[in-house]
């Protein structure tokens, strides 16, 4: 394990994140950039938290082609639609990044009844 993943790992420990423990996330998998950009600090897959749930995401753009790019915007200019949180800018995180994130996003909508 390199520096770099064994700060990964520390940091998804002290945040608590899915896949924190025996299940560390492979360098490619995305959730990798959803712990180093403290994503799961305020968003969980399958959970609210101050941000709305991945896969609550997923489903209400499920339908929308433009879904990935809509959210690769998002997710690097931030979004304030009114709530009582927003989500910050993350201009750290950059386009392809952004990109595969969003797709992750996207893949955890569940599947239709009778699909
Ligand atoms: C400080 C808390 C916070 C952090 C950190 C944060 N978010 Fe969010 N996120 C929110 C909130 C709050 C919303 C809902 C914003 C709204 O609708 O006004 C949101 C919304 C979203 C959405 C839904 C967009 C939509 O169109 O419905 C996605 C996707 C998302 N965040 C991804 C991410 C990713 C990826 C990161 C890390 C790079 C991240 N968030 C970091 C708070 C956060």
């Amino acid at each position: 394990m390199n520096v770099a993943r064994a700060t990964l790992a520390f940091a998804a420990f002290l945040i608590g994140a899915p896949g924190a423990h025996a299940d560390t996330p492979a360098p490619d998998d995305p959730r990798v950039y959803l712990t180093q950009y403290k994503c799961y600090f305020c968003h969980a897959d399958r959970e609210a938290k101050a941000g709305p749930a991945f896969a609550d995401v997923a489903d209400r753009y499920r339908n929308d082609r433009d879904a990935v790019a809509r959210l690769t915007a998002e997710i690097r200019h931030g979004i304030r639609s009114g709530g009582p949180w927003h989500m910050p800018p993350h201009p750290e995180v950059s386009l392809p990044e952004a990109r595969v994130i969003a797709r992750y996003v996207m893949s955890l909508a569940p599947p239709k009844a009778g699909e």
